[in-house]
């Protein structure tokens, strides 16, 4: 903040002596400062005492730059992190607010995008007078920061509201707004840096799937889609856009995501392909029946002889589908389930899979499983296995997004897993 850029702009009023002592002090505290003065300013107060207080030239026409590729009243709009206005007299408010530009100070500030400060100085008339006040009234609607003048003995000899407001106010001023506009920059970056998946799409799909017998019965498994539901809720809260595929399950879903249910692992086998045409991130945390019943019947299957035969026919691999057909920069991660052998298992999943990431957990781990709160899993990447402590699995949900995103950007996935 101590750098920051200061264009003070001087139109035609005695309060012009003051402005000395303002650049003098700023300057002094390492603010940078610049000056524009229109012709009547510099009848009022010689650029050259505010050149020497400044360190620098002061500007008096579009034309008097030394440097001859320089436009003045862009490079000094561009250059400007504040523009106060001070002493702005009833004609440079009135061409403010007007949008005349037709000399140095009045262009620039049209030209100005940072914030912008006036401190108003002429007769109490003057002041007072309609046109004035919608002048002032129009530049504050438009985020003008308008320092009143104060009230006593004008220079004119009478006496009013009109006296600009006195140097210390105006460096107060200009150190108020530096600091808010300093603040929202400081959230907005805060904001981006929480908000690490903005404009990533995630699919993750989630729960178990339900392969119909008949209209009373279905084979399935006992996922609770907990952890599938647990990372489309970080997956929102780090920006990204979320699509659920979820299976039939007793838990809401997060608000703010885009929830496609299914019942059967075809069903999902379909909303999965059409979704992954669009994803950056694609995760299979649903638990999918490998199989499903060779017949479906469409009325309830009576009971006859003591023992009954069911044939069951392979389900397409969803998970191995998606990773023979992944996008460019598509991110792709498994879920892998076992009771024995659990790194082995999952490295045969993740490398037949084409996974970029597989999450496994052992299912008789304590803490691990399908109906808890929490997770032990192993994370696999093609060129090591990490081993991660008990989590909640929203915080395991966080790694896993994070760790994408790593993979995605090619950097390494050590800081996400920290
Ligand atoms: N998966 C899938 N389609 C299937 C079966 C599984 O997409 N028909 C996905 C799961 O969502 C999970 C991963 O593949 O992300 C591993 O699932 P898992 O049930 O652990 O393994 P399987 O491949 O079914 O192998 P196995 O049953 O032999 O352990």
């Amino acid at each position: 903040m101590e750098s920051a850029h200061i264009l003070i702009g001087l139109s035609g009023s005695i309060a012009a002596f003051k402005i000395a002592s303002l650049v003098s002090s700023l300057t002094k505290q390492g603010y940078e400062v610049r000056v524009i003065e229109t012709k009547h300013a510099a009848a009022f107060l010689g650029p050259l005492t505010l050149a020497a207080l400044s360190h620098h030239d002061v500007y008096t026409d579009e034309f008097n730059g030394a440097n001859e590729a320089m436009i003045p009243h862009i490079a000094l709009s561009r250059w400007a992190d504040l523009f106060l206005i001070a002493p702005a007299d009833a004609n440079i408010l009135a061409k403010a607010a007007c949008g005349i530009a037709d000399d140095l100070l009045s262009s620039t500030i049209l030209a100005a995008t940072c914030p912008m400060l006036a401190a108003p100085a002429m007769n109490v008339h003057m002041f007072e007078n309609i046109a004035t006040q919608n002048n002032l009234k129009t530049l504050h609607e438009r985020g003008w920061h308008i320092i009143d003048p104060a009230y006593g003995m004008l220079a004119c000899q009478e006496a009013g509201q009109g006296r600009m407001a006195e140097p210390a106010d105006l460096e107060a001023a200009i150190k108020a707004v530096l600091a808010k506009n300093d603040a929202s920059r400081q959230s907005e970056s805060r904001q981006e840096a929480d908000l690490p998946l903005q404009g990533k799409r995630v699919v993750v799909s989630a729960g178990p799937t339900q392969e119909s017998l008949d209209p009373v019965r279905f084979m399935s498994n006992h996922s609770s889609g907990k952890q599938g539901y647990a990372i489309a809720k970080a997956a929102r809260d780090l920006g990204a856009t979320v699509t659920l595929v979820s299976g039939p399950v007793t838990i809401a879903p997060p608000e703010g995501v885009e929830v496609v249910p299914i019942v059967s692992a075809l069903d999902l086998e379909k909303a999965m392909l059409e979704q992954a045409e669009m994803a950056d991130f694609i995760i299979m945390a649903a638990a999918v029946a490998d199989y499903r019943f060779k017949d479906q019947h469409d009325q309830k299957m009576k009971k006859s002889g003591d023992t009954l035969t069911l044939e069951l026919v392979k389900n397409p691999d969803i998970l191995a589908h998606l990773g023979a057909n992944k996008k460019t920069g598509q991110i792709l991660c498994g879920f892998a389930m076992e009771t024995e052998n659990l790194d082995a298992n999952a490295r045969i999943k993740l490398e037949s899979k084409n996974c970029d990431m597989l999450v496994a957990n052992n299912l008789h781990t304590k803490g691990a499983g399908f109906q808890t709160d929490t997770n032990i899993v192993s994370l696999l990447f093609k060129d090591r296995t990490e081993h991660l402590d008990l989590q909640t699995k929203e915080a395991l949900g966080h790694i896993i997004l994070k760790t994408m995103l790593s993979l995605q950007e090619g950097d390494s996935v050590h800081a996400a897993l920290r």
